[in-house]
């Protein structure tokens, strides 16, 4: 039978692993923030673009924590219905060079789910791809169409593709295939998926191509 004990040290390793997932979607931001003071101090008369960069990704910043913590309360997100498309964009935002390309049927669709952890999750599906692809940009199709019940969301690369042995595991945190990783990212996605209701898994890359599909289900009703 499970204690008390059992339980409190459960919800501290769960709040361990969503700590290790703030810090790992803080590192971009503060990258951004460091750079761009860097920049305006080196030239202050015209250091007004850099100080609303400072401003905009310290606001990301504070959104990072607040919507991540609030994965740590276990509750499930606050969805609300909100442009896939707005979503997407903001999810691109200081990932690297990319060719993305997007079939969205309709362009205008909406989606019920919290925008700002969504966009986390498609951060990490694209920062993933520029990481593996690098030094070439990575071609990245998100496609998007709804079934009954269901909104399907594909994300497709033209990389080299996920480690067949490491694709059982590669959303278990702490799972990881390249030198500077530390396997948190598609924990985090899984972890997102699941507090919409939803899932996330690998697809299979159509007959000879390479790549990595991941695909999101998120429920519509
Ligand atoms: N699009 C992709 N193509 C090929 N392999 C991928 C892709 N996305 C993820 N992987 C593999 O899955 C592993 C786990 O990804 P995950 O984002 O969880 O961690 P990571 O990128 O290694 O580290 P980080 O915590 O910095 O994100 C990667 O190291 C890589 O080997
Ligand atoms: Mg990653």
């Amino acid at each position: 039978m499970a204690s008390a004990n059992d339980d409190v040290r459960e919800r501290l390793a769960v709040l361990g692993e969503i700590a290790a997932e703030v810090a790992h979607e803080l590192r971009n931001v503060l990258q951004v923030i460091t750079a761009s003071a860097y920049l305006a101090k080196q030239d202050p008369a015209a250091s007004a673009p850099h100080l609303v960069k400072i401003e905009r990704n310290a606001r990301t910043a504070h959104g990072i924590v607040d919507d991540l913590m609030s994965l740590a309360r276990g509750e499930p997100a606050k969805a609300e219905p909100i442009l896939l498309v707005d979503v997407l964009l903001a999810a691109r935002a200081d990932v690297g060079e990319a060719d993305f390309r997007d079939e969205i049927e309709p362009t205008s669709l909406r989606v019920r789910a919290h925008a700002g952890l969504l966009t986390r999750l498609f951060h990490v599906l694209y920062e993933n791809a520029v990481a593996v692809t690098a030094p070439r940009p990575p071609t990245l199709w998100t496609r998007a169409r709804l079934v009954p019940g269901a909104l399907l969301i594909e994300v497709d690369d033209d990389g080299p593709g996920i480690d067949p042995a490491m694709a059982p595991q590669v959303f278990d945190p702490l799972v990881t295939g390249r030198s500077g990783g530390t396997g948190l990212g598609l924990a985090l996605a899984k972890r997102i998926a699941g507090a919409h209701g939803g899932e996330i898994a690998l697809g299979s890359p159509q007959e000879g191509r390479t790549g990595a599909i991941c695909l999101l289900t998120l429920p519509t009703s």
